[in-house]
C-alpha cells in the first residue's frame, strides 16, 4: 500500500478526521477531510464526531482543537511545529502587561498558547478580528496581542486605539516592499492581496487584506486573473486548484531569490510521513492541564458565538 492509502484505511479504522491549515504541504492538504484557515479549523473542530483529530497544523491550532475536545485524543504530526507569533507572548511578561494595564479588555489572536488564552478575555482570528473588536463596548480600552502588524491594522479599520503587544510573525515580516513594487511594476495588471500579518508598508499596496480562506474567496470571485500573494506559499495549492485559470506570483522576499523566506518553517515541518505515524502511534498527543484548559476555552467559545 502506499502511504496515502495506509493514511486512509487507519483513520477508517480508528474514526479519525485529519484537518489540515492551507500552509501545509499539497500532500496533507490534498489527504486531508477539510482544509481551512484557523476560524474555520476550530469550528470544525468544534463539530467532530471522530474519536482522533489529527491537527496537520501548528502546536496553537491543535491546542485548541484539544481545548474544544477535552476527550478526544488530538495529535499533532511533528510536535515542534510551533508559530513565532506565539512564542513571541510569554505568559509571565503577558501578565504583567495585563496588570500594568487593568482596566482593559485583552483580546488576543488565535496564534498563542493556551496559558495566553487563558488570561484573555477574547480571542480572535484573521477573519473575525474586527467583529470581535466592535463587541467590546467603545469606552473601553483594548489590549491586543501579539501580533502588532494585525494589531496596527485592526486600529486603522476599527478606529479602536489599541493597546499593542510587540509580536510578529517571521514569515510576513520577510516580504520586501522595494522588490514586491518592482514585481509590481513588470506586473501592473496583477492585484496585489495580502494576509494581515504582514507589515503596514506591504499592506498598504494590497487591494484586498484578509484571512487564508478570505484571499482565496477574493480570488476566486475576483474578475481579474493576476494575482501577487503575499502570505505563505502553501496557500498557492488551494488557490490555484479553486481558481485554475488564475496567474498567482508569490510576493518576494527580503533576503535572495532562493530562500524559502515564505514558507513557514513550523508548519512545513509536518510531513506525510509523520502525519501516518502520529496516527498509528496515537503520539505526539496534546495534553493541557485542566486548570488551564478551563479558562482558556472561555474565550474560545466566546469567539465561537460571536461568530456564528
Ligand atoms: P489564517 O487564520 O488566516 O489561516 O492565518 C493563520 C496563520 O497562522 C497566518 O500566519
Ligand atoms: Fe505562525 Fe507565521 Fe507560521 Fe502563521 S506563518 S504559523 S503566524 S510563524
Amino acid at each position: 500500500m502506499t502511504l496515502i492509502e495506509k493514511i486512509t484505511t487507519l483513520k477508517k479504522e480508528k474514526n479519525a478526521v485529519i484537518l489540515a491549515h492551507y500552509y501545509q504541504d499539497k500532500e496533507i492538504q490534498d489527504i486531508a477531510d477539510f482544509v481551512g484557515d484557523s476560524l474555520e479549523l476550530s469550528k470544525r473542530a468544534a463539530e467532530s464526531t471522530a474519536d482522533i483529530i489529527v491537527f496537520s497544523g501548528v502546536h496553537f491550532m491543535a491546542e485548541t482543537a484539544k481545548l474544544l475536545n477535552p476527550s478526544k485524543t488530538v495529535v499533532l504530526p511533528d510536535v515542534k511545529a510551533g508559530c513565532s507569533l506565539a512564542d513571541s507572548c510569554p505568559p509571565k511578561k503577558f501578565q504583567e502587561f495585563i496588570n500594568a494595564n487593568p482596566d482593559h479588555t485583552v483580546i488576543t489572536y488565535i496564534n498563542c498558547s493556551a496559558e495566553i488564552k487563558a488570561i484573555s478575555d477574547l480571542v480572535c482570528t484573521s477573519s473575525n478580528a474586527v467583529k470581535i473588536i466592535e463587541s467590546v463596548p467603545k469606552e473601553k480600552p483594548i489590549i491586543f496581542a501579539p501580533d502588532k502588524n494585525l494589531g496596527k491594522y485592526l486600529a486603522q479599520k476599527t478606529g479602536r486605539d489599541l493597546l499593542l503587544w510587540d509580536g510578529s510573525c517571521i514569515v510576513h515580516e520577510a516580504f520586501s516592499i522595494e522588490k514586491l513594487l518592482e514585481l509590481h511594476k513588470k506586473h501592473p495588471d496583477a492585484v496585489i492581496i495580502a494576509h494581515p500579518e504582514s507589515e503596514a508598508h506591504i499592506l498598504k499596496t494590497a487591494s484586498y487584506i484578509g484571512s487564508t480562506s478570505g484571499m482565496i474567496s477574493y480570488v476566486k470571485e475576483h474578475p481579474k486573473n493576476k494575482f501577487i500573494v503575499a502570505t505563505e506559499a502553501g496557500i498557492l495549492h488551494k488557490m490555484q486548484q479553486e481558481a485554475p485559470n488564475t496567474i498567482l506570483i508569490p510576493a518576494p522576499s527580503k533576503v535572495d531569490n532562493t530562500c524559502a523566506c515564505s514558507e513557514c518553517a513550523y508548519m512545513r515541518i509536518n510531513t506525510l510521513q509523520k502525519l501516518y505515524d502520529c496516527l498509528k502511534n496515537e503520539s505526539p498527543k496534546i495534553e493541557i492541564p485542566s486548570n488551564i484548559r478551563e479558562k482558556a476555552v472561555i474565550p474560545i467559545q466566546k469567539m465561537l458565538t460571536l461568530s456564528a
